[in-house]
């Protein structure tokens, strides 16, 4: 487990040296085996109200068989400045992961595809919903405080070309969706896509909307506007999403983990005596929240959504992460028994700067349950709880929750090995690590010390120190 120290250190040495400059355009680097790519998105065009939620093909990234360690991204101007979310929201972003038949040319830019065409495959994650939420990575507004690593021995593998059928190459879309919030009459309303500001009586496929449907996506479509303050004025502008993967070189001794997405609107129900037909896992992703009456007004105004779904498949869970939109107060997934597999709470920021903004979640936290202390079994039925404040109305909102889980596998190497039972070798590995790394420190100073003490005696300074 001293290798995730190690990584730990090493992606703080990473995150140092990306500081260094942020403005140049695409740039990879390598640590210790660990490689780091940034890569801009194509550009984003956007002007005081204006909406863009465009799909973005064959988007640059890593080549070859590796496995991914962390994903990051994050809203940038064209001098690479970082774009606060009171100026645009960034309501979420997606990658996919996709086969295309080989020959066949697409335009890099235009909407959405569609799936299951016959020169495009969508390489979707492993579940759990039927359509949508197929993404590998992805988030929203939280994306610049949520942690996202994968703990080695672990990784998501890509890139793979046993994997890919024949005649197709492995490619990768970008969903952008961002929001220009600058001048906005209602800046909440025009995040939470209330279709009274963006002046929306039908869809994009313009299907007419409902009047019970007060807002969520179908009302904020690309280039679709929300209501700006009478004769505010501000510069149309380029930006792009920063995203930086870091990776390494497939190795067999890595441990793959499959991405899961469960989804609080999910309607599929467990089959049972009176309906045992098998029910769908329809996720409606987005639902509303409607503020507590005044009756209840000196209530904790908590709306809580809850659902339980059957895992697909077990295993060990590796990582945990919720996606909520602004009211959210927390989610947790719990096992049959009633365990927290993991709980996930929102961060708000509580300034200005971008990766602080007040009224915004500016990061989740994540879980990294010790290795093979939290398991889910195969057939498991896992509830998934989404809270928000009630306060007052959320449309739009979203209760999504993103799991890494490693499969048993067959033959158990050292790493899984060390960390089942009670796990206490973990720790006391990880203390044997730090010790390690703190008694080398301290050899590498006495004997500094004992040098110095030795030189300055043979010169015949007194020591000061010690
Ligand atoms: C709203 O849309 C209607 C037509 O769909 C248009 O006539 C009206 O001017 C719009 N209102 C605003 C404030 O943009
Ligand atoms: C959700 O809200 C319920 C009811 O207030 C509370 O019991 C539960 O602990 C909350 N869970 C999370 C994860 O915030």
């Amino acid at each position: 487990m001293s290798r995730c120290l190690n990584y730990q250190l090493l992606s703080l040495a990473l995150l140092l040296l990306m500081t260094v400059d942020p403005s140049s355009q695409s740039r990879s680097t390598e640590e210790n085996g660990v490689k780091s790519a940034v890569f801009l998105s194509p550009k984003i065009v956007l002007e005081p109200g204006s909406v863009s939620n465009k799909f973005y093909y064959n988007i640059d990234f890593p080549k070859g068989h590796i496995a991914i360690k962390n994903f990051d991204a994050e809203v940038v101007d064209e001098a690479g400045n970082s774009v606060p979310l009171h100026e645009t929201y960034l309501h979420h972003w997606v990658v996919v992961r996709y086969y295309r038949q080989k020959g066949v040319e697409v335009a890099k830019y235009h909407g959405n595809l569609g799936f299951h065409q016959s020169d495009f495959i969508v390489k979707r994650n492993s579940g759990i919903c039927d359509g949508g939420l197929t993404q590998y990575f992805g988030l929203g507004s939280e994306t610049r405080k949520t942690i996202t690593y994968v703990p080695d021995p672990y990784g998501i593998e890509v890139g793979n070309p046993a994997e890919v059928p024949p005649g197709y190459e492995e490619r990768w879309l970008l969903n952008v969706h961002a929001i220009d919030t600058r001048g906005a009459e209602d800046r909440l309303g025009c995040t939470e896509c209330r279709c009274d500001l963006y002046n929306v009586t039908k869809d994009e496929y313009d299907r007419n909307i409902e009047p019970d449907y007060v807002g969520g996506l179908r009302c904020c479509y690309d280039e679709t506007r929300c209501r700006v303050k009478e004769g505010f004025q501000g510069a149309r502008r380029s930006l792009y999403l920063k995203y930086t993967v870091k990776y390494i070189d497939w190795d067999p001794s890595i441990v793959p983990v499959k991405i899961y997405i469960l989804d609080v609107t999910d309607t599929w129900k467990k089959p049972d005596k009176s309906t045992p037909t098998v029910s769908r896992h329809h996720c409606k992703i987005e639902y509303l929240v409607e503020s507590c009456s005044a009756a209840e007004a000196n209530a904790d105004c908590t709306h809580t959504k809850k659902i339980s779904v059957t895992f697909p498949s077990g295993g060990d869970v590796i990582y945990g992460v919720a996606h909520q939109h602004t009211g959210g107060t927390g989610s947790a997934l719990h096992g049959e028994d009633g365990r927290v597999i993991c709980s996930s709470l929102p961060i708000y920021g509580e300034g200005k700067e971008p990766g602080n903004e007040a009224g915004y979640i500016v990061g989740m936290s994540s879980c990294y349950p010790r290795p093979g202390s939290i398991k889910i079994s195969e057939g498991e039925t896992v509830t998934l709880i989404s809270n928000y404040s009630s306060a007052q109305r959320h449309t739009g909102v979203m209760g999504l929750f993103y799991l890494l889980v490693a499969e048993p596998s067959p033959t158990p190497n050292s790493f899984l090995h060390s960390t089942d039972g009670t796990g206490e070798i973990v720790i006391l590995h990880n203390a044997v690590g730090v010790l390690a790394v703190f008694g080398i420190a301290l050899l590498v100073g006495a004997a500094v010390i004992y040098q110095r003490r030795n030189q300055r005696e043979e010169e015949g300074y007194e020591s000061v120190l010690m």
